[in-house]
């Protein structure tokens, strides 16, 4: 069943795939800054440029996650969204705080916390948004005709997701307690709810493109979210090792967060054995591509690689260096840019009527976006490591060791390039989708 008021998730991809390309254009300028062509530095200098990068890639998933719940929560709920029109405020005025908040940067309005620098009159203007979002999709849900573990997992993780966003909320005048709660949002997100969140969008999925009982992928689904919840809380410990606070969290956040990498390995192999289980295959092959792919890649990024930098005594040495970089580009892409990516794949045939299911450039898209991402995590890798040993092992200096790795980025330049060709092939793919229309979504399937 197709309902009409999916037609909005399209305007949220629509933005998400926007962002990302001004996403990545501010990544190529810290590149380019990183090998000597650092021309833009009078008005992007390398720290504005970092925080639009990591803030503008918040903005395309979150965008990318609301459009994945308003076409999916009417299907799962087997009703119509309850207000299209609410639902086109919230997303006109979330393209507008996004938007302000990036042009403050270059202003130097902002808060220097990692992640969080929107600062926080605008902070009260993202709850708003968020608010509105997540009344419109419950209501929706709880008036349907069926709540599914699916649907409530994705509604969870969204609730939840809105809620840790307080924490970083709040005044401290202490920069102990203040990076203490500013975890709750950054970690708890990343390694708590945001996976809940995956976990309904690739259980959708795998519903629709292997054709394996719904029952079958749910009890996965439960699974998966208990392994989250279990080690990714008291996994939170592995930000607090030498920050200030009690050293119990040494010990705590060492053993939980060691076992953080089961949830992401037990997502893998739920998406790879559905696979294999499947019988009525769907015929969008490029769909199926994205949500296997984007199981196994969360695996690499977020579990082994996160896994190498997690145990106290690796992280004395590894905190906030390039192996930090290595990881968070690696995990953010698998686990979040490419489940995105996948349930774009697979709704845009359904939204606009046009069946590009498997196209040479889509192959593409997927090869040349993953092997460039691969080919930048390694170079980050290289770079990160050599930085570790130079600076933290041998004590030299912060400047000349950042002098000494240079040519790890034109490598990570290079590669870059291969991802953002990958990229582009995918928006052109979107793009050749053209826009919803109502007949597509009147045919019933
Ligand atoms: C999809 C899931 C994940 C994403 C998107 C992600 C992303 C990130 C990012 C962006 C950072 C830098 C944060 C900052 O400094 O503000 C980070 C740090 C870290 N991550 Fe992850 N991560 C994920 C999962 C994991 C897992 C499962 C583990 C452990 C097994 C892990 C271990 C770490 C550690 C130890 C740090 C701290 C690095 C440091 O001290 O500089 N991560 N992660
Ligand atoms: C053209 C592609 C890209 C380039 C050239 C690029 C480059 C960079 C650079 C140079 C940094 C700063 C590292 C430092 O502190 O020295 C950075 C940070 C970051 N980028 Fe990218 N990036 C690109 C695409 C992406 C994508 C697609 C994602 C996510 C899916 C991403 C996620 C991140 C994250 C999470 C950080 C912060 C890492 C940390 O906290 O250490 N980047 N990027
Ligand atoms: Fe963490």
């Amino acid at each position: 069943m197709k309902y009409k008021s999916q037609k909005v998730a399209y305007w949220f991809f629509a933005l998400s795939m926007l962002l990302l390309v001004l996403q990545i254009t501010y990544g190529f300028i810290m590149g380019f800054a990183r090998i000597g062509f650092d021309n833009l530095h009078e008005f992007i200098p390398f720290n504005t440029a970092r925080a639009v990068h990591t803030n503008l890639l918040v903005v395309w998933l979150l965008s990318g996650f609301m459009g994945a719940a308003y076409y999916i929560i009417p299907e799962e709920a087997q009703k119509e969204l309850v207000s299209v029109k609410l639902a086109y405020v919230q997303l006109i005025s979330l393209a507008l705080v996004g938007v302000t908040a990036v042009i403050g940067f270059h202003f130097n309005i902002w808060e220097g916390r990692k992640f969080l620098e929107i600062p926080r009159p605008l902070d009260y203007l993202v709850v708003i948004n968020v608010l509105l979002f997540l009344g419109l999709i419950l209501i929706t849900l709880f008036k349907g005709k069926r709540q599914t573990t699916t649907a409530l997992v994705l509604s969870m993780g969204l609730l939840f997701a809105a809620l840790l966003y307080l924490p970083g909320m709040l005044p401290f005048d202490s920069q102990v307690k203040d990076s203490f709660f500013r975890w709750w949002v950054v970690h708890l997100w990343v390694e708590g709810v945001w996976e809940l969140i995956m976990g309904g969008i690739l259980s959708f999925l795998l519903i629709k493109l292997t054709g394996v009982d719904r029952e079958v992928i749910e009890k996965w689904l439960y699974v998966i979210v208990g392994l989250t919840f279990l080690s990714g809380v008291l996994g939170t410990g592995h930000h607090y090792y030498y920050i200030g606070v009690n050293k119990i969290w040494i010990i705590v956040g060492g053993i939980f967060s060691a076992l953080e990498p089961l949830a992401f390995l037990a997502m893998a192999l739920f998406a790879v054995n559905m696979y294999r289980k499947g019988e009525k295959k769907h015929p969008n092959k490029l769909a199926l591509y994205w949500t296997l792919g984007a199981a196994i890649v969360a695996f690499v990024g977020a579990g082994l690689l996160g896994f190498a930098h997690t145990l106290p005594q690796t992280n004395l040495y590894t905190h906030g260096t390039l192996v930090t970089a290595m990881h968070g580009h690696l995990a953010f892409w698998g686990a979040y840019g490419m489940i995105v990516l996948a349930i774009i794949s697979y709704s845009l045939p359904n939204l606009t009527g046009r069946k590009l299911f498997d196209s040479s450039r889509g192959r593409m898209a997927f090869w040349l976006s993953n092997i460039g991402m691969i080919g930048m995590t390694v170079a980050f890798g290289v770079a990160g490591v050599a930085q570790v040993y130079l600076e933290r092992k041998f004590k030299m200096d912060f400047m000349l060791v950042q002098k000494e790795i240079g040519i790890h980025f034109v490598v990570l330049v290079i590669c870059a390039s291969i991802f953002a060709t990958g990229i582009i092939l995918y928006i052109v793919d979107f793009i050749k989708h053209g826009q919803p229309t109502d007949e597509a979504l009147e045919i019933k399937n």
